[in-house]
């Protein structure tokens, strides 16, 4: 039997609830492939906050380091709101120390969603779609400065960080379509026009035989919502890559559907839904966990090569929302406990 530590960072509103349903469908998996998984659950966020003043305490960062892979529920809401610490400190905490500099956003329209897209079927149907996302660099993680009347957040890349996430992007796209747009602001920003070069020179040297296309961000958000189907891999710094992730889980309909992956040179990998804490249904078992179902498939694929395993948990969760069975997000009258469980038996059966 293969044992496998994983670290388990719930955090705050729906992410204990979440969480559940991300321990159970790795159970499940273990029993039925005859794996070992060995968890520990570690403060982050506003209960790390609360339980110690530190959003990121060293004992957590420790254990993320020793983890096979991290999962992360969520972090953040209005009771932490003005304080000297925030719990969204503890979440770039922890991606900066793991070295996660990759986010991988799936997004894919299937049968079972695109009756809740709130786009027209014929302009969201087929939408197959992956977003990296840079996730250790840009405004998030520049100089910050405030005074009394002026305030900055610095936006800065290197060549380096830009090349290693656009191989990234290339890498994925060879294993999809073959086509990446980069989405920039290279008519305005400096680290857009090297974001645009870097990406230019990676291109042409290594993966000339994909096609690449760059979009700028603004014509990239329009874009998204007219013809979603333009895009395979879609390639872009952290806080595009933010804002029009958000703006893609509307394809589907709902933000609770998408999961992610945070990968970096080494393992252990983050995988972690790409919604917040949902503080208005917190604590009411009303969250949609498809998001944390996904990333859970991601941690078996990427995070422990674990292709089998992963692809019983995708289809046990298309089979599920298949059946019709939703959350309140979708218009459905399912918990997420109720949700979690039918995806886990599907998985057992
Ligand atoms: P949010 O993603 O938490 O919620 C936006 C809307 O989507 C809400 O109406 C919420 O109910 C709904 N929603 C989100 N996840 C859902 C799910 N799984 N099932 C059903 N509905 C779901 O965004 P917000 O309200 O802007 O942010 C709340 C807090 O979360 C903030 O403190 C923010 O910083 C934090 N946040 C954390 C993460 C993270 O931990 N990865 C991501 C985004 C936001
Ligand atoms: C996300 C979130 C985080 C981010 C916040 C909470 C720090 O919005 O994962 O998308 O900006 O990366
Ligand atoms: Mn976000």
């Amino acid at each position: 039997m293969t044992k496998f530590n994983i670290v388990l960072l719930p955090g705050d509103g729906i992410g204990p609830e979440i969480t559940v349903a991300a321990r159970r469908t790795l159970e499940t998996i273990g029993t039925r492939f005859g794996h070992d998984f060995e968890f520990a659950s570690k403060l982050i966020g506003g209960a790390a906050i609360d339980a110690t003043g530190d959003p990121l305490p060293p004992d957590t960062v420790d254990a993320c380091k020793n983890a096979d892979a991290v999962f992360l529920g969520a972090v953040g809401g209005p009771k932490w709101d003005g304080g000297k610490r925030r719990p969204e400190e503890g979440l770039l905490g922890i991606r900066k120390a793991l070295g996660l500099f990759a986010n991988l956003r799936p997004v894919t329209v299937t049968e079972a969603t695109l009756a809740h897209s709130p786009l027209k079927p014929e302009v969201a149907h087929g939408v197959d779609l992956l977003i990296i996302r840079e996730l250790t660099g840009g405004a998030y993680f520049g100089e910050k400065k405030r005074d009394e009347d002026t305030a900055s957040d610095v936006c800065i890349y290197t060549v380096a960080e830009i090349e290693r996430v656009t191989r990234v992007a290339f890498e994925a796209a060879r294993k999809r379509r073959n086509s990446v747009i980069s989405v920039d602001k290279a008519n305005v920003m400096e680290t857009s026009r090297l974001w645009r070069e870097t990406v230019n020179r990676i291109h042409k040297a290594e993966f000339s035989e994909c096609k690449l296309e760059h979009t700028l961000v603004d014509t990239a958000a329009m874009r998204l919502i007219q013809r979603p189907r333009d895009f395979d891999v879609l390639l872009t710094e952290n806080m595009f890559g933010d804002i029009l992730s958000d703006e893609a889980s509307m394809l589907p309909g709902s933000i609770g559907l998408l999961g992610s992956a945070s990968l970096g040179a080494q393992k252990p990998g983050l995988f972690e839904p790409i919604h917040g804490s949902a503080p208005d249904i917190a604590g009411k078992d009303l969250a949609n966990p498809s998001g944390t179902i996904s990333s859970i498939a991601m941690l078996l694929l990427h995070g422990l090569s674990l292709a089998k395993e992963a692809a019983a948990v995708t289809t046990a969760l298309e089979n599920t929302l298949n059946s019709g069975l939703m959350t309140g997000d979708l218009g459905g009258k399912a918990s997420c406990t109720q949700f979690t469980q039918n995806v886990v038996d599907a998985i057992a059966s």
